[in-house]
């Protein structure tokens, strides 16, 4: 029988065309791709397909989102995985150490953590890379001026927005929460922080599994577009006093802490869909005072009893509710096809020099964008190449 792995591997169109093609041209011939990235089976599929064009792949993964299976994977395949799943901070941070003192010549960062960590300790021949994620384009944003080179941010491609962070991020939290819980969202009141790309699509799938929802959100345009939307928008107190969910999505630090524990309604279900687990202060909250104990269920579910007899739900510690708990599948393989397609066509213009060191911590150049959503389209409905056509 075949893996999941191969599973997805066959599904991912985009990133199948795009390794036939690099086996021809081989555009990662001598370099080596550094990379700390969540890893599972689409993830492998993008690692394959960048050996596939010819790089020596480094990788190690996230805090707590390693697959064991992928990174069996990857090494059967002679890619070169640094430690195993973990959720210690230190072990993490001597996994990420690991991969740079093979002193990459390109970059995929996913949070900023190879990127920042290369500035401590630089070394000759960094051509510059990708960043995965909003938190990362946030972090290095900030570096600029040090880094000084390529950084293309896969996050801000539109088709990133619209296809992961709306589409995809709104579907697999809804399916996360129901497959970790097994509790219904009829008419459930869920309160998503959040009303950015993925609080847009969180709340709408939310909505769609006919729970009531309410956005806090702290920029005023968004708000009133949650509004606009159709979503009850109240104070931050309010959404959370009559929440039985809170889903944080905002990539901000302490968004919601234990000076929120007289507020929550009794069971309440805790959980975050950000980058890092730093949205819901779990530490915080187990540490209060007015929590009297704690209890673990399988499949990371955490109750923590309050001595006022109320008990909070808190999913996956705080961790990214889409990749924790049992059998966790993350994004839809069709959104993250696109990703990786846009990963694989900036790392290679990288590669190529095709974009200079102005080009630090921007978006995906708009050809590039071009090039992967017609191939999408084209593959889909069959309709011929808008690109060929035009010449
Ligand atoms: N779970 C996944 O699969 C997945 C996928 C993509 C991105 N992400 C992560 O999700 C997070 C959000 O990403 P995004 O693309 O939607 O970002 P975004 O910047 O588009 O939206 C975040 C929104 O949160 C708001 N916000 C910030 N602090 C807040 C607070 N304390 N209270 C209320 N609102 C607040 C901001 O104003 C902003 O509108 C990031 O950490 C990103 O890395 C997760």
């Amino acid at each position: 029988m075949l893996s999941r792995i191969d599973w997805v591997i066959s599904n991912c169109r985009l990133l199948a065309g795009i390794g036939a093609e690099y086996e021809q041209t081989q555009p990662f011939a001598g370099l080596t791709i550094g990379t700390g990235i969540h890893l599972e089976p689409k993830t492998v599929a993008l690692l394959l397909t960048l050996a596939r064009g010819g790089a020596r792949v480094v990788s190690t993964g996230n805090l707590n989102s390693t697959q064991q299976s992928a990174v069996d994977h990857l090494r059967a395949h002679g890619l070169t995985v640094i430690g195993g799943p973990t959720r210690d901070q230190a072990v993490h941070d001597a996994d990420l150490a690991e991969v740079l003192s093979h002193r990459p010549d390109l970059i995929l960062d996913n949070g900023g953590d190879l990127f920042a960590r290369y500035l401590e300790n630089p070394y000759e021949g960094l051509r510059g890379g990708t960043e995965e994620t909003t938190s990362g384009r946030a972090r290095l944003a900030l570096l600029r001026e040090q880094l000084a080179m390529p950084v293309l941010v896969i996050n801000d491609s539109p088709i990133k927005q619209f296809a992961e962070n709306r589409h995809a991020v709104g579907q697999s939290v809804l399916e996360s929460l129901m497959r970790i819980t097994n509790l219904v969202t009829n008419g459930r009141r869920v309160t998503v922080f959040g009303y950015g790309s993925c609080g847009k699509g969180v709340a709408l799938n939310l909505r769609n599994a006919h729970a009531v929802v309410t956005v806090v959100e702290s920029d005023p345009v968004l708000r009133l577009e949650a509004l606009l939307d159709g979503f009850l928008v109240t104070s931050r107190e309010e959404a959370l006093s009559s929440a039985d969910v809170v889903i944080t999505v905002t990539g901000a630090r302490d968004v919601v802490t234990a000076a929120d524990l007289d507020l929550f309604k009794d069971g309440v279900i805790l959980a975050n869909a950000g980058h890092f687990p730093i949205e819901i202060d779990v530490p915080g909250l187990r540490s209060d005072a007015r929590v009297a104990g704690v209890t673990a269920y399988s499949d990371g579910i955490e109750v923590l009893e309050l001595a006022d007899g109320r008990a909070l739900r808190v999913l996956g510690e705080g961790h990214m509710v889409n990749l924790t708990g049992p059998r966790p599948l993350g994004n839809s393989l069709e959104s993250m096809d696109l990703g990786f397609a846009l990963q694989a066509r900036c790392l290679e213009a990288v590669a190529r020099g095709a974009v200079d060191a102005a080009s630090c911590v921007v978006p995906v150049p708009a050809d590039i964008d071009a090039r992967v959503a017609d191939d999408y389209v084209t593959g889909v409905t069959g309709a011929p190449s808008l690109l060929s056509a035009a010449g």
